[in-house]
């Protein structure tokens, strides 16, 4: 996985370096796009047309009828799959206008073809992963709960899952805080429920390792979740923000990516007899029913009611939703 996105990155750069040259040579052969590593639409093409168009072409300043300010308002100015019918590349190339654009500086040669490529393939709302920082001492042993091997976070691993499992209203939120364990945050997770260190001797590993929390009536831990936990405690407990490891570049599937978003974000209520509503989020035929019916995708966008209470999935995970159904929901 980080091998994966070292590659990529790496094919960034020699991309950046020698595209250039291999667009002068194949000018004439066309260039086979898709075989080159997923332009991001987040990282690479939107900051340019932030930087370079959008002082001009606001949404509230629209120069010449056009907007660049944000990825609908761009994407309504290419041609998918087309760089060279798209208005935004005649603009920035000056083919066909008068005026090249931006009028007060041309962009670079990179950039320019940055922004073929991206048209060339399809003009996607790509985002992608930024690189995941090593915190000292991490190398823990079983899986994460993200599915990113050794290096676990809090903040991006372990506090989705307590607060969907533990610090829920009655249970252990900030009100109730039951039997004077409230785990909402960092900081009152560290007060009285973990020992840096030790998982062994941390309530909230121990408590959860042997499935006595949550209690019966509710959805245990998975192992990937317990042992996220245990290495999170064991390489010293550390209040880590992690970069996101959540990308829409690849093809999204139900095991990688679909059943995660479910498990750590909801599972927690909506399983078994006991789920909240009704509603099952956890297996493949119950999470395609409620994507199809649309509850998911209004709930995890606060338009019925905000799911997960309190929290929210990040935009690249709405994202990969809505990618997994726009790609016909396998069981992949
Ligand atoms: C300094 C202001 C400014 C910046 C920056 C700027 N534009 Fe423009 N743009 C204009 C103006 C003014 C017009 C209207 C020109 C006209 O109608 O003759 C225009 C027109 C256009 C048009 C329509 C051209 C036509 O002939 O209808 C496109 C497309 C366009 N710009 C794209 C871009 C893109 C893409 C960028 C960034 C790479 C950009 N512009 C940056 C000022 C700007
Ligand atoms: C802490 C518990 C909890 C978690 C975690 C949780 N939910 Fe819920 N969910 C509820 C409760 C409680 C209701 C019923 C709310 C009501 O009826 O007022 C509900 C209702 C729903 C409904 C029905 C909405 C409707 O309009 O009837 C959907 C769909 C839903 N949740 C999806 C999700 C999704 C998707 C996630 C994860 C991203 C999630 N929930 C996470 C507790 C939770």
């Amino acid at each position: 996985m980080k091998g994966g996105k070292t590659v990529q990155i790496f094919v960034h750069v020699i991309l950046g370096l020698t595209l250039p040259l291999i667009l002068v040579q194949c000018r004439h052969e066309g260039l086979n796009v898709n075989t080159m590593t997923p332009v991001c639409y987040n990282t690479e093409i939107e900051p340019i047309f932030l930087n370079k168009c959008a002082t001009c072409h606001s949404q509230s300043k629209s120069k010449g009828g056009f907007g660049f300010y944000d990825y609908n308002s761009i994407f309504s100015s290419v041609t998918p799959y087309d760089a060279q019918k798209s208005i935004a590349y005649k603009a920035i190339t000056g083919k066909g206008f008068t005026q090249l654009m931006p009028p007060d500086g041309a962009l670079s040669e990179n950039e320019r073809i940055l922004i073929r490529v991206w048209i060339d393939q399809g003009a996607k709302n790509t985002m992608c992963a930024t690189t995941t920082p090593v915190l000292p001492g991490n190398g823990g042993k079983g899986g994460s709960s993200s599915g990113t091997g050794d290096v676990v976070c809090f903040q991006r691993d372990i506090l989705p899952v307590l607060l969907s499992s533990c610090g829920t209203t009655g249970c252990h939120d900030q009100t109730t805080h039951r039997d004077g364990y409230n785990i909402t945050s960092y900081a009152s997770v560290m007060t009285n429920l973990v020992k840096a260190g030790s998982p062994n001797s941390s309530r909230l590993y121990t408590a959860v390792a042997n499935n006595n929390m949550p209690p019966n009536s509710y959805t245990k831990l998975n192992t990937a979740q317990k042992d996220s936990i245990y290495n999170w405690i064991k390489n010293g407990a550390q209040n880590g923000t992690c970069a996101s490891s959540c990308d829409t570049t690849g093809v999204v599937t139900y095991q990688k990516q679909i059943s995660l978003i479910m498990s750590n974000n909801c599972v927690s209520c909506h399983s078994g007899s006991n789920a909240n509503k009704g509603v099952l989020l956890d297996s493949y035929a119950s999470v395609k029913a409620n994507l199809d019916n649309g509850s998911i995708l209004k709930a995890v966008q606060g338009i019925t009611l905000q799911m997960p209470p309190g929290g929210h999935i990040t935009d690249c995970e709405l994202r990969q939703l809505e990618l997994w159904k726009a790609s016909g929901e396998l069981q992949n």
